[in-house]
This record gives structure tokens, sequence and C-alpha cells, in this order.
């Protein structure tokens, strides 16, 4: 359609512009421009819905589960919480699994991503203590997702630390590479067979700098500009050494795909001030780059540009080196090319400007310099972060196709967060303007291979408790059963993946949904 990537940068950020205004014109039918091409998702696209560990579980010291970060967090800081609600009992997942899988069955979905806490299965986080029930609970699962043809992609890590490792220094610790590795090997040992998709770590962004730089989130560490780049480091090395593990012990014998899911929400310029453009592009290396380099990129390593700012602001500030550390050149080895597919969670579009004040330093935010909004005219959800923006997911696919050389993209989280209620047609809308838009970024060379509604269910939604609802079902966390109710979007959902179309004016006749039988697609290669 558009071809623009053999442009200028220049070229390529005026196309760039221009597509956007199509995408957003055909999304929405504005300017009596309309495009009526019907676009479709291809047969083998897989459909899914997410959920984590600590999210969705409960059971939060049942059958010798060790404690984590988050237990210990939200025990000793209750008031952190915007209701009060913890994940000691969430939606009780550890014992209602078989519901869950009867409501992706309802969604007709092809695969189903979720969590492993842990330490569920290794009560110390060493893999000296293996915890048989702990393993039972995800072996039920897994079984019974495979019983309905219901593909498991596995995150090995979603936030939820072993408490035990966090007193040895977490993910500060240059060991945790090697707890990490451990762990991993135990997960792949006992479920290579079963599981074909993994996902190494969950938004190591969140991870560091929101737990170890700052301390609205567990392990609330608090060591900004030093601890979050550690952290950073560490993290990555883990994939790394989880994904060479099963390339080499696991991948010939089981033939599963391992990848990384990262957050790429999407950044744009406020202006066209070129000094805000260089603020963007710079926004862009710290938030995308500094994940996305040292696997995909064909130097590998961090971006230079990071790694030149960080050591002049760290100089400036006395330090005696960078406050971000290197990574040796065996280790940019191993990290190069350690994943089969970006895991891609996007939900946001944020705008950015050259900061006129001055932030803490030493800090990330210091580093990077810039101050960040979002335009007022995008609708708002219920999480103050989250505004509507679908053509950010179709500039993000583009820029990572650039930038990147075109890596096979999973999606493997999008949502929108409500109150309680069932009748969610705001959620409705976004998955619509959110389809629309990535279906653009396949036509236009995106290689996405599947998308993961974030989340099949209300959950735990961190220190926002129950407060932000991401479900595609209603939970209802007062009652003893903790009933899942299927809310319009599930429908919507559902209907979508039937067709395969994204049918802007479909209704259905009431909120009841039922188990329908599902076409078989074949294996996607990740
Ligand atoms: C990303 C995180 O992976 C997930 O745990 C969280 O609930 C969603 N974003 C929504 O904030």
């Amino acid at each position: 359609m558009y071809h623009l990537f053999l442009h200028s940068q220049l070229d390529y950020r005026r196309d760039i512009m221009f597509t956007a205004v199509l995408v957003l014109m055909s999304v929405s039918g504005i300017n009596g421009w309309t495009d009526t091409k019907v676009r479709r998702f291809r047969d083998n696209f897989l459909f899914g819905a997410a959920t984590s560990a600590y999210q969705v579980e409960g059971g939060w010291d049942v059958d010798d589960k060790g404690e984590n970060i988050w237990d210990r967090f939200l025990h000793e800081h209750p008031g952190v919480v915007a209701d009060g609600r913890n994940g000691d009992v969430a939606c009780d997942s550890y014992h209602k699994y078989q519901r869950d899988v009867e409501m992706l069955r309802e969604l007709g979905v092809d695969h189903y991503r979720f969590s492993i806490s842990w330490s569920r299965i290794l009560p110390t986080g060493f893999s000296n203590e293996i915890n048989e029930k702990g393993l039972e609970y995800y072996d039920n699962l897994i079984d019974e997702l495979l019983k309905y043809d219901i593909k498991p992609m596995i995150t090995l890590f979603h936030f939820d630390l072993p408490q035990t490792l966090q007193d040895l220094g977490g993910w500060a610790n240059p060991l945790s590479v090697e707890w990490f590795e451990d762990y991993a090997r135990v997960v792949f040992e006992k479920f290579g067979a079963k599981v074909k998709y993994w996902i190494t770590i969950n938004q190591p962004n969140s991870i560091c700098v929101d737990g170890y730089g700052g301390i609205e989130f567990a392990p609330a560490v608090g060591s900004s500009g030093v601890g979050d780049y550690l952290c950073i480091k560490n993290v990555l090395l883990a994939h790394a050494k989880a994904y060479r593990l099963y390339e080499e012990e696991y991948k010939a014998k089981y033939k599963g795909s391992v990848g990384i899911s990262l957050s790429v929400n999407w950044a744009d310029s406020y202006d066209n001030k070129t000094e805000n453009i260089e603020s963007t592009d710079l926004y862009r290396e710290f938030t995308i780059g500094l994940y996305m380099n040292p696997i995909w990129s064909k130097e590998g390593d961090f971006p230079a540009v990071v790694k030149k700012r960080v050591l002049q602001r760290s100089l400036e500030q006395g330090y005696r080196k960078s406050r971000l550390p290197e990574f040796s050149s065996d280790e940019i080895i191993l990290l190069k090319g350690s994943a089969d597919f970006l895991g891609a969670n996007h939900y946001t579009t944020t705008l950015v400007k050259k900061a006129e004040k001055r932030f803490p330093s030493p800090s990330i935010d210091d580093d990077m310099g810039v101050e960040l909004s979002q335009r007022s005219e995008w609708k708002t959800s219920q999480s103050s972060w989250l505004r509507s923006a679908p053509y950010g997911l179709y500039k993000m696919s583009i820029h990572i196709n650039k930038v990147y050389d075109y890596p096979p993209v999973f999606i493997t989280e999008h949502g929108w967060s409500t109150m309680r209620g069932l009748k969610d047609s705001s959620r409705v809308k976004i998955l619509r303007d959110y389809f629309n838009a990535l279906l653009f970024a396949i036509e236009d060379g995106t290689d996405v291979k599947g998308y993961t509604a974030w989340s099949l269910m209300d959950n735990i939604e961190w220190t926002a408790g129950s407060s932000e609802r991401f479900g595609l079902y209603e939970v209802n966390f007062d009652s003893k059963e903790k009933t899942r109710k299927a809310r319009l979007s599930a429908l919507v959902y559902k209907r979508i993946i039937e067709e395969r179309i994204v049918e802007e004016n479909w209704k259905p006749d009431n909120l009841n949904i039922s188990i329908t039988k599902r076409k078989k697609y074949v294996k996607v290669e990740l």
C-alpha cells in the first residue's frame, strides 16, 4: 500500500504522518474519505487472552507456595492499593482454572497466555526444593487447555520474584541471571513437551524502572538512576540465558519458540519543533531501544545515544563511571538474536517535549530530560495513563520494522480499563479501532503472528487493586465463587475471531455466551 521503507528519515517522517492520517480517516470514516476494502485476519492468525499469576491465582500461601515480592509488598503496605484489594485470593484461579478454560472456549480463542509463579514451584527461589503441588496446578491447567485445543503460552516471569531472592538483592544481584536460568530449566524440563510458546520475562521496564528505580511497584527499592539500570542489565541477561538454554537443550526436541514481552507503547513528538522531535527520538531509545537493541539490532548492546547520555550525566554528577552498566563482548553476543519473536505489549501513545524543568537526579527522567502528555481529544479509560490512540499501534509497528528489520511480532498484551459493568461499549470501540490499525500494519508489512487481549477477566491491577478493570469477563470479587460474567466486549471479540473481520455495527441480541465449535488452525511457527 504505502511503501515507506526506502525513504530518507525526513521523507519517512512526513509519509508516516500522512499514512497515520489515512489510518485515522479510514478507521473513523471522517472527512468523507471512506476506504471500502474489507481487511481480514488470515486463518492462521492466532487470537488469545492473557492473565498473570499474581493477578488472578490467589492461593498465596497454600500448598507450600513461597512468599513473593508482591505478597510481601501489599501485606506490609496495604495502604498503597487503591481499593485495598490484594492478590491473596484475587480471582481464585488456583481453584477455578476449569472455569477459566471454559471462558476461553466461550471466546473461541486459540491460545491462553498465563504466567507461572516462581515461588509456587520453587518455594526457596532455588531449584533445591521443587514443590510438586505447585507443578501439579500448572500441569492440570495445561492439560485442560490442550484437551480443548487451546495453546498454552507461558510467561516464566511476570513481576512476582520470590521474596527469598529479593532478600539477596533480587534483580540488582548479577547472580539473579543464574537463578532465573535454573528456574527456567525446571519449567522447560517439566512442561517443554506440552508447551510450544514461551515468554521469558514480562515488561523489564516495569520490573526495573518502577520496582527498582521507583517505590510504587514491588520491591519498591527506590534506587533511582542506579538500581533501575542494574536491574535492566541483569533481567536482559537472564532472558538471554533462558533463551540459549532452550535453544541448546530443548528446541530440537520440542520445537517451541521463545520470546520476551516488552512494553512498546508509541511516542510522538508534541509538535514539529526540532528540539521536541529530537527529544522524542531519545525517549524512544530509552523506552524501546534500551530493551530491543541488545536483542534485535545488528550491532547489539544498549543504544549508543543512551550510553552516551547516561555517561555524560553520571560524570557531571561525580560518579567515576556510567550508572548504566556495560555489557561485556561475550554478553553482547549472548543477547544478540536471543528471541524468536517480539512479544509486544501495546496500550497507548504519549507525546514528548524537551523538558523545561529539572528532575530529581540521578534518575532516568533526568537522563532523558523529557516531559510527557497525551492529547485531550483521546478517549480516556479508568487508568490515568491509558488513552486511546489506535494510530500509535500502526506507527509503532512501522517503526519497529524499520529500525529492527521486520522482527516477527506477537501482540502479547493490549487492552482497556473500565469500571464495573457488563456493557463496556468503550472497550468494544477500542478493540475495533485497534484491530483496524493492526490490519493496516499487517498490510504494510508487519509480521504479526497473533493478538492477545489483556485480560481474560478482571484481576488485581497491581496497586490499583480492582479499581481498574481490564477484563473481557467481569469478576465479582465480593462473591465467594468469584463469579465471572461475559461483558459485551467478550461477545464482540468472539465474533471477530469467528468472522476474521471487524464489523463496526455488529451487536449481539443479549449477553449470553456459549461454547461454539472452533475451527482448527494450523500450527504457527513463531
Ligand atoms: C501490563 C502488565 O503486564 C499487566 O500485568 C498489567 O495488568 C497491564 N499492563 C495493564 O496495566
